[in-house]
Formats: C-alpha cells, sequence, structure tokens
C-alpha cells in the first residue's frame, strides 16, 4: 500500500491568493519547477521528480475500450489504496410524474489521503453527488462502495452509523446546515456526543475548545447561537463540526465560497494541515477551476451531470481537453499581462455528440480521462500532442522574450 501522506501532486495554498495564481512555471521562470508526476508535461525535471521511480515505470497501457466506464482505472494507479468508488451512479429526482436525471452514469474512484475535486458550473450536480455519497440523496442505479463496502441503498443502522463516524460532509451552505436552535457547543460537539468520543467532560470540553482554536474561533462562541454568527464564521463551525469527529473522508462542499477573500487562503490551509496531521482524503466541491488547483491532485469536470473529464491537476491545466474544460479554464486569472492579452475567448460547443453510443470516460493517456467514444480516442490523443508542441513553442518564445 502506498504511504496515504504521499500526495500525487501535492502543492502550497501559498500560491492561492483570493482567484490569482501565481505560478512561476507559468511565467516561464526555469529555476522553479511545480511538482508533477508525468513523463510529457513540459516544464518538468523529471531527474528532480518524486516520483520518478513510477514515471520511469510508466508504460502507455492499451485499453481495452470496449469496457464498461467503471472500468477506466489502468495500471498507472495500481499501487493507490481505493478508499471511495463511485461506479455508473445515477440519480433521479422524481416529482410527481416529472423525472429528472441529476446524475447520469459517473464513474470515479478516491485514493486514499489524495484531493479529489469535483468542478462544474452551477446546477451540474456537484452537491448532488455529494449528499449520494453521504447518503442524503437516494441513488437510482450503481453504486458506492467506501473502504471496499457497499454504502448506498440499505444498510443496517450500526453500519449506517459507523459510516457517519468515518465519514463527514461540510455543506455548501453554512446558514442551512446548522440547526439554529442549538448553541455553538451543541452544533460541534454532537457528532462525538452521538459516538461517546471522549472519557469524560474535560475531555470533550477539551476536544471543543481545540477545534473552535483551530478554526479561528474562540471558546466564548460556544453560548452563542448560529443566527449570531457570519457566514464565514457559520462556515468555521461547519468546519469544526466534521473535523472533530475525525473522519477519514471529507466531503468539502464549496467551502470557502462564503468566506471573504482574506480568510479563505486560512480555511484552505487548514484542511491542508488536517489532511497532511491525518491523512485525510478530501472530496472537493468547487465550481471554479482556480480555486482547487493549487491543492488537489486529481480534478473531475462536470457538466450536466456528467463527467467529461478526469486527470492529474498538472495534466488537466497543460491539456485540458475536452472543451467544455477548456471554457472552464478560460475564466482563471493568469497573472501575466502578455499571456492574458493573447487569450481567445472559447464559446462551450460540444465539439462531439454527447449523447453518442458508447460514449463513456476512456483513456487518452494513463491517468487522462476525457468523455469520448472509442472512434474519437484518437482525435483527443492528437489534439494532446498539438496542445504539447504549442505549449513548447509559446515556452521558447516566452523564454526569448525575457532575454
Ligand atoms: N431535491 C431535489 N429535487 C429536484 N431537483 C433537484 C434536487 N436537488 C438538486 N436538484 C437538481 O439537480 C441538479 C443538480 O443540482 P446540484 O445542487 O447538485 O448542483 P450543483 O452542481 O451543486 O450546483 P451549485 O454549484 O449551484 O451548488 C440541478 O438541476 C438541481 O435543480
Ligand atoms: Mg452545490
Amino acid at each position: 500500500m502506498t504511504d496515504p501522506k504521499k500526495k500525487l501532486n501535492k502543492k502550497t495554498v501559498e500560491n492561492y491568493e483570493g482567484g490569482n495564481i501565481k505560478d512561476p512555471a507559468i511565467k516561464g521562470d526555469s529555476s522553479v519547477q511545480s511538482p508533477k508526476t508525468r513523463t510529457d508535461i513540459p516544464l518538468t525535471n523529471i531527474e528532480n521528480d518524486p516520483n520518478k521511480d513510477i514515471i520511469n515505470n510508466t508504460t502507455v497501457v492499451k485499453e481495452d475500450h470496449n469496457k464498461e466506464s467503471d472500468e477506466v482505472f489502468t495500471d498507472y494507479y495500481k499501487d493507490k489504496e481505493v478508499l471511495l468508488e463511485v461506479k455508473n451512479l445515477d440519480v433521479t429526482f422524481t416529482n410527481g410524474k416529472r423525472k429528472f436525471r441529476a446524475i447520469k452514469d459517473v464513474s470515479f474512484k478516491i485514493f486514499k489521503g489524495e484531493t479529489f475535486s469535483l468542478v462544474g458550473e452551477s446546477g451540474s450536480g456537484k452537491t448532488t453527488i455529494g449528499r449520494a455519497i453521504i447518503r442524503l440523496n437516494q441513488t437510482s442505479n450503481g453504486e458506492i462502495i467506501f473502504k471496499g463496502k457497499k454504502i448506498n441503498g440499505k444498510m443496517t443502522k450500526e453500519d449506517e452509523h459507523e459510516l457517519v463516524r468515518h465519514m463527514q460532509m461540510i455543506f455548501q451552505d453554512p446558514a442551512a446546515s446548522l440547526n439554529e436552535r442549538a448553541n455553538i457547543d451543541y452544533c460541534i460537539g454532537e457528532g462525538i456526543d452521538n459516538f461517546k468520543l471522549y472519557a469524560n467532560m474535560e475531555e470533550r470540553e477539551e476536544k471543543v475548545n481545540k477545534v473552535l482554536e483551530q478554526v479561528g474561533l474562540l471558546p466564548e462562541h460556544k453560548s452563542r447561537y448560529p443566527h449570531e454568527f457570519s457566514g464565514g464564521q457559520r462556515q468555521r463551525v461547519g468546519i469544526a463540526r466534521a473535523i472533530v469527529m475525525e473522519p477519514d473522508f471529507i466531503i468539502a462542499d464549496e467551502p470557502i465560497s462564503a468566506l471573504d477573500v482574506s480568510i479563505r487562503a486560512q480555511v484552505l490551509n487548514l484542511l491542508n494541515k488536517f489532511q497532511e496531521e491525518r491523512g485525510l482524503t478530501y472530496l472537493f466541491i468547487a465550481y471554479d477551476l482556480s480555486v482547487v488547483r493549487y491543492f488537489s491532485d486529481r480534478i473531475a469536470v462536470i457538466h450536466h451531470g456528467q463527467i467529461v473529464e478526469i486527470a492529474e491537476t498538472d495534466e488537466l491545466f497543460a491539456y485540458p481537453l475536452h472543451s467544455y474544460t477548456r471554457s472552464l479554464l478560460q475564466s482563471v486569472p493568469i497573472p501575466d499581462p502578455r499571456i492574458e492579452k493573447a487569450k481567445k475567448v472559447i464559446k462551450y460547443v460540444e465539439e462531439r455528440p454527447i449523447d453518442a453510443e458508447g460514449i463513456a470516460l476512456r483513456e487518452i493517456v494513463p491517468g487522462h480521462f476525457v468523455f469520448s467514444t472509442e472512434a474519437d480516442v484518437n482525435f483527443y490523443r492528437e489534439k494532446r500532442e498539438k496542445m504539447k508542441m504549442d505549449r513548447e513553442s509559446v515556452k521558447k518564445d516566452l523564454s526569448n522574450l525575457n532575454k
């Protein structure tokens, strides 16, 4: 098994400044290398790469593309321990006779210790997936497997109880997720009370005080009620509630969007710290790619309830293959006026039909999946090659300019 703390391509949140990106590698500063895990992303010094051995031993795996979309992962990730697997998930909402299939045949795996981000525009189904994992939304098809056990559909009360202990969600809307009639001490301590995760009341108080301090709140806040807090403070209470349970897996549904810019980096660093200390695994939900860039190991892009692309973070930013991913990426600001000026507005047009027969997530290069038909796999491979060449020529131009 791999060390859960060994990240696929961890970056610090120091590079995240409320939406502005400071990536020296993008600016063409060759003295600073972005950590990468792939052999074929330019700007990478493989010799210095901690995953050098993995890279050198990785060969392009010939995929059997007739397989079901739940079999999308090749040997590239064979050493990773899967904590959560979502297989062919469907969520359908029914309102009288009307049915709405919000999630359509979604499959992905999350490895232990990683941050897996789910990114897509409003209404794409991100929260619905999170809620289905935590059993708040019923699933209409597919399986959700956590630590090797199926957790959707029928479960015994004991198993369900046990699941709450290991899996927590930080909700998108901090105002709606806290019990308005309970004070903060109750809101935060509720989980540890239910599971008796302390030996005595002193230990309980200690735990609650510690987590309050960790999220930047004060012990005197304990007697207050949620409505007496600002949105950002309520979000911190939501984080404290989840963290105090010491879970293995946290679904963080846009945990910083209700916060003001000045404390966003602080909260991200906090989540990062918990991950490093406890080997936590995150499913991080966001609508904006720039937010997730500096702390995600892998990113899945979702559009209209379907995952259109999954790749490691650097790979996705270097080679966004699906046109929807590219349209999302153009909103990411790059702090170099030359690059910003040269940016072209990409209007999202479906390059390939999304309901084509046999369409599924297919591996274009190891670890990089695009929602495509078998016939389109080569189209995407060629596109990636072309992007690689373009990137190299931009890099050359920039280094000439800097001379
Ligand atoms: N309980 C429900 N009943 C009916 N439709 C629902 C329900 N919950 C969500 N939906 C619909 O499912 C779709 C996905 O919603 P979801 O909340 O998952 O989007 P999201 O990606 O989280 O968006 P946002 O970024 O705005 O939070 C939307 O069209 C929404 O209207
Ligand atoms: Mg949502």
